[in-house]
């Protein structure tokens, strides 16, 4: 069994995790310190199993990092490679795995590819980016958008044409179908590889390729038409997604399997998990995991969230590994999004019992083991480009500090002020406030975390929908051999009584504090308002 099937992954957000050096950023040499908190062998620490940093590689910062100016270098705020290194030695030394971004799509405008592409129509660079002639009423080329905002075209005056952006101008795309690109990418793989890392988590994989004539996208029906889905007002139907981008993963996933078992989660961010599913191939000559983005889109709600794990299901190939996400770099934290006044840590805990007992991947995002929420940002402290083209949709809120304690800085940093502002509430919601406490979330995503690895059923077993709940009800079935797990979630904010046919089971876990484990008769199993429960049968 390749371990990135058994692994609860973790994504660390670099810039705000652990600063070591004071400058109010958060760093390798700061991750590398807290590798104990992650995982030290004991059930004391949360027990995740492989890390996922997104980019540390040097970058102008335009889009805090996933602009690349180097693909085989650390950037000074983060580091060097030896820090890279110590951090690779002591996270195998305590079974933690690292993935590394690798941001494949687009440089930094500042990468020296680009500087020499936008050197010269001629420039044997030229084509490794995407570069063409005006329309003839002088315009950019066609209707494309970046996902960022306005076109995805921009004019460069030294040679006269417009080079392609699928997100901000200072993030040029790559030419995929340009061999020489397709080559250096798989050289930079292979450098990350050779220094051992686990594997990579990339971005925007489906965005690689684009339609080879370059055609205009058409537009969505005005009754069809979805702000996200359809940004810019059009169907992304020719700058993304596009058949071709499937042999160059092929390709990548015969170099990863030449390293033996090395992890690729791929960024694929479409709304429809038919195409999502695609980015598995048979199951085992694409992707090793995609990521699977339904949770976090998704209502506070039983049928919504059962019926996206029953399409997941059933759409991908036999032996691909689907994936569950609640919350991520780009969008608001589930605590957030999922708060209510009366149920909201109890829905924290549902939460967690559902991504960790589903069959698939989890991927944890730093924090939500103890609860944070997005944070409140001053308009003068924004960050983020798209906080600062749209300021409903900015993404700074879920990537504050890191809560360590409730002192001034929580933790984080020793600097007077970190990059983003911390969340006021850091001084009550903190890891060391919740560590020593069993009855904190933290606690309980610890005790969840450990006995998902003692479970072969969670980690290993099939998934069965099971139609036993009334009402906003989650029920599903675990089984490997004669190992079984059943699930009970309750969605609703009032008790719900099941209707399981009669037998006996053992509470192995329960969101509520109120239920002492141990055996219980299934005909007569009731859930308290918001609780999960987990039963051997
Ligand atoms: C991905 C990243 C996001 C970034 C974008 C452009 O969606 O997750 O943070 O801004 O790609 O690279």
């Amino acid at each position: 069994m390749e371990w990135w099937r058994e692994a609860v992954f973790y994504e660390i957000y670099v810039r705000s995790f652990q600063d070591s050096n004071g400058d109010g950023v958060g760093d390798l040499a700061g991750l590398t310190r807290r590798l104990d908190y992650l995982n030290d062998g004991t059930p004391r620490s949360l027990g995740v199993d492989a890390l996922w940093l997104t980019p540390i590689n040097p970058s102008p910062l335009f889009d805090f990092g996933y602009d690349v100016s180097d693909y085989t270098a650390v950037d000074p705020l983060f580091g060097t490679l030896a820090d890279l290194d110590r951090l690779i030695t002591e996270a195998h030394a305590r079974d933690i795995r690292i993935i590394l971004d690798l941001v494949p799509n687009h440089t930094s405008h500042l990468h020296p590819w680009f500087g020499e592409s936008r050197r010269a129509r001629t420039d044997p660079k030229r084509d490794w980016y995407v570069w063409r002639d005006p329309a003839a009423d002088g315009g950019p080329p066609n209707n494309w958008v970046s996902s960022f905002g306005g076109p995805a075209w921009t004019r460069d005056e030294a040679t006269g044409q417009y080079y392609l952006h699928s997100f901000l101008a200072e993030q040029p795309d790559l030419n995929h179908r340009n061999p020489a690109v397709q080559q250096a990418m798989e050289r930079v793989i292979e450098f990350w590889l050779d220094r051992g890392v686990d594997g990579f988590r990339v971005d925007v994989i489906h965005k690689m390729i684009k339609d080879a004539a370059l055609r205009s996208n058409p537009r969505p029906a005005p009754e069809e038409e979805h702000p996200v889905k359809h940004y810019g007002g059009l169907l992304h139907l020719h700058d993304e997604d596009q058949p071709e981008v499937h042999d160059i993963i092929r390709s990548w996933r015969r170099l990863l399997d030449r390293y033996g078992e090395r992890a690729m989660v791929g960024e694929v961010y479409l709304f429809d998990p038919a195409r999502v599913a695609r980015y598995y191939g048979n199951g085992h000559d694409e992707l090793p995991l995609a990521f699977n983005f339904s949770f976090l889109w998704s209502p506070w709600d039983a049928a919504a969230f059962r019926s996206q794990v029953e399409q997941i299901e059933a759409l991908l190939p036999p032996g691909a590994q689907p994936t569950y996400v609640l919350s991520s770099h780009d969008a608001p934290r589930h605590r957030s999004r999922f708060d209510d006044p009366a149920h909201g840590e109890a829905r924290a805990r549902l939460a967690a019992m559902m991504l960790l007992t589903l069959r698939g991947t989890p991927f944890l995002y730093y924090g939500e083991e103890i609860g944070m929420r997005d944070g409140f940002i001053p308009a003068e402290r924004v960050c983020d480009p798209v906080g600062k083209r749209f300021p409903a949709v900015g993404r700074d809120p879920e990537r504050t500090p890191m809560q360590w304690d409730g002192g001034r800085m929580a933790g984080f940093t020793t600097a007077a002020d970190a990059w983003l502002p911390l969340a006021e509430e850091h001084q009550r919601i903190n890891v060391a406030a919740q560590q020593d406490d069993p009855r904190s979330l933290f606690g309980f995503y610890r005790r969840l975390i450990w006995h998902r690895k003692r479970t072969a059923a969670l980690t290993r077993g099939d998934y069965r929908s099971v139609d036993a709940g009334p009402d906003n009800t989650f029920v599903y079935l675990r089984e490997h051999g004669a190992e079984r797990r059943l699930v009970a979630l309750n969605f609703a904010s009032e008790p719900r009584p099941l209707r399981l046919a009669p037998g006996r089971g053992r509470v192995e876990l329960s969101t509520s504090f109120e239920r002492p484990p141990g055996e219980v008769d299934l005909a007569s199993l009731a859930l308290a308002p918001s609780e999960g429960v987990l039963l051997a049968l």
